[in-house]
């Protein structure tokens, strides 16, 4: 069972990764940043689903804005709320007192090779870790990053770029310069890997209070994900990252590149530029994931929303 700390900006996706991670395995904290939805509504997001989960996992507050320049949100794909604009009962729920950034470092140290970094966000918190404590990945077992888009169909105004690397790309620029090697989940693998809405429709209608929560508050996501005529199904990125964290085996294709990001491209700032060909012989950084097993990925989601496997 590994332990996994997750940088998250909850977010519906997220919602679906953070469940799936208090399934299967154990979760040192969630460290959040802004990035779908404004710091203070994804802080009580974090609380709020760690509260229906019934775990006691940490939420520390990082970052409220991008390390430059300022950022749209995602709000209109996952509600101005960020979960759906449901309506729920806050959380009676405090968040730890400590900075996000800092809780990354001290776990780093505490439990030292033995984390599973999961990054789902605009990377604002990693970076700023990184900067602080340029040794943070040599403390770390692993690290998976949600990011990108390979060959430059993303999902945000500049076409090329990804959310969470267009939201802060100057932090994706760090973290991607500075980590010598990690998993790489892009937003096209997600596509590929969208599950069939009729079997999300019923995934979701399970009984207990994980699934009931998670089917309410995705419930407008779901409807903006059917909206994208091109789409095959509910696209859920985080929760494929997640699938990857917590099985490395699930991976059945793979290809290790060097990855950077565009900083300045008028129309392609936040772009992740890939060297497929291996031109400047630059050690590769990412492992870009670009098949995992489907079956296995949803049986994964299943367990995490059915109450009986608890
Ligand atoms: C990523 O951006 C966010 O909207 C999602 O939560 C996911 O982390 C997908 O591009
Ligand atoms: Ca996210």
């Amino acid at each position: 069972r590994p332990t996994l700390l997750i940088d998250t900006d909850p977010g519906v996706d997220d919602a679906l990764a953070i469940l799936m991670a208090h399934r299967y395995a154990d979760v040192a904290g969630l460290s959040v940043a802004a990035g779908n939805v404004g710091l203070g509504h994804t802080v009580a997001n974090a609380l709020k689903l760690v509260e229906v989960i019934g775990a006691d996992t940490p939420v520390f507050a990082g970052c409220p804005v991008p390390l430059v320049w300022p950022a749209e949100d995602a709000g209109f794909v996952h509600g101005a709320d960020g979960f759906g604009d449901i309506g729920y009962l806050p959380s009676t729920r405090r968040v730890a007192d400590e900075h996000a950034v800092e809780a990354i470092l001290r776990l780093s140290r505490e439990r030292a090779g033995e984390l599973t970094l999961i990054a789902l966000a605009p990377l604002t918190n990693l970076a700023l870790a990184l900067r602080l404590d340029p040794q943070l990945p040599s403390r770390i077992a692993r690290l998976v990053v949600m990011g990108g888009a390979v060959t430059g169909r993303g999902n945000t105004h500049l076409v090329p770029a990804e959310f969470n690397i267009g939201f802060d790309p100057e932090a994706a620029h760090v973290v991607f310069s500075g980590w010598p090697e990690f998993d790489l989940i892009d937003w096209e693998a997600c596509v590929r890997h969208a599950m069939d809405f009729a079997w999300f429709d019923r995934t979701v209608a399970a009984d207990g209070a994980r699934a009931q929560f998670y089917a309410a508050i995705s419930r407008k996501a779901r409807l903006f994900n059917e909206g994208h005529g091109r789409r095959r199904g509910m696209i859920v990125a985080d929760a494929l990252a997640m699938a990857v964290a917590l099985e490395p085996g699930i991976v059945r294709k793979a290809e290790r590149r060097h990855v950077g990001i565009e900083l300045t491209g008028a129309a392609t700032r936040g772009a992740t530029v890939v060297d497929w060909e291996d031109r400047f012989r630059r050690p590769a950084n990412a492992r870009i994931v670009l098949e995992v097993d489907q079956e296995r990925f949803q049986a994964l989601v299943l367990g995490a929303l059915d109450a009986a496997s608890t």
